[in-house]
């Protein structure tokens, strides 16, 4: 059944109907527990996945090659476009897209440049999904990070979600607090002076009536919070390196950390975590975020099959 996804490009959080964030969320939950439960699936059989990468990646870009492969579709891949594409030669993302909409049924792009991934849609007649373009959005983040906090806390409405650490450069909490906030929760914004949330983001969430807590300290913020959405420092961002070297450290989750928090809090980050939180958190049982980049897996099956008309 073709549903509303079909033929969209997934660019922001934005232009994705509550209704759509719904199919989008069960979806993933069938998909998981198909896998759960062994089974095989070849909902893309015959289909091709574009992986067009020109930032570094992990997480996304390898959980989007296995959610095509464990759908039975097949993967084509540029992991380091910057210098292997023709975009080296002066080659425009439109005329990539171009080249895309023959070669793959879907086209997953993370590019340095914000609006990256729009310029590379208005070439393509295919669907094109956003894996991150430089500062602005993440939205397949947002998505599995929605449906890990569902998985985690059991609901989302009236949850209180501190975010912290870098979020004037962070693309996942400029996604995520834009589809969070229409989901009730309340935020908190963690962050050095510097670091802080856009004014427009902010000044939109409590345009919308969101209750949005500006607390710059940690162990503050934590006693308050549900759920703790830790970032890295976004060292590629900055325009100097001693300021990075000012900010790199301003927040480091402990184990005393954690002695602050409210009972049952959620630790969740989008990786990769570089000094924000220290190894020995991993043990503590709300540490959610190697379940969180596992949950990228069945969440990215459900957009690469809505987006085909495969699911
Ligand atoms: C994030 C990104 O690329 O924006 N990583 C990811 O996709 N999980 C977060 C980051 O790089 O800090």
């Amino acid at each position: 059944m073709a549903t509303s996804l079909f033929g969209r490009d997934i660019l922001d959080v934005q232009s994705i109907s509550d209704e759509e964030v719904r199919l989008i969320m069960d979806t993933a939950a069938r998909y998981e527990r198909a896998m759960d439960n062994g089974g095989r699936l070849l909902n893309m059989s015959g289909r091709t996945l574009a992986t067009l990468f020109y930032e570094p990646s992990t997480r996304t870009r390898l959980s989007f090659e296995v959610a095509m492969l464990r759908l039975g579709g097949t993967v084509i891949s540029v992991a380091d476009g910057q210098v292997s594409s023709s975009a080296k030669k002066g080659e425009t993302l439109y005329d990539t897209g171009k080249m895309m909409e023959s070669y793959a049924d879907v086209t997953v792009i993370r590019h340095p440049v914000t609006g990256s991934a729009a310029e590379l849609a208005a070439g393509s007649s295919k669907p094109v999904i956003n894996g991150g373009d430089g500062a602005g959005q993440h939205p397949t983040q947002a998505l599995l990070d929605l449906y890990t906090i569902i998985k985690e806390q059991g609901k989302v409405e009236g949850l209180t979600i501190c975010l912290a650490g870098d979020l004037k450069n962070g693309r996942t909490v400029h996604s995520g607090a834009a589809l969070l906030a229409r989901m009730g929760v309340n935020f908190i914004f963690t962050a050095p002076d510097a670091l802080a949330m856009p004014d427009k983001i902010t000044k939109d969430l409590i345009a919308a009536g969101i209750k949005v807590d500006v607390i710059p300290d940690l162990d503050e913020a934590v006693a308050k919070s549900d759920v703790l959405y830790m970032t890295r420092i976004q060292q590629e961002r900055f325009d100097d390196p001693a300021e990075y070297e000012r900010l790199k450290t301003s927040f480091e989750v402990t184990n005393d950390t954690v002695k602050k928090a409210k009972k049952n809090m959620t630790i969740m980050h989008p990786l990769p975590r570089v000094t924000e939180i220290k190894v020995e958190v991993d043990d503590y049982k709300g540490a959610a975020y190697f379940r969180q980049a596992a949950n990228g897996v069945p969440v990215r099956m459900a957009l690469l099959s809505l987006v085909t008309g495969c699911e």
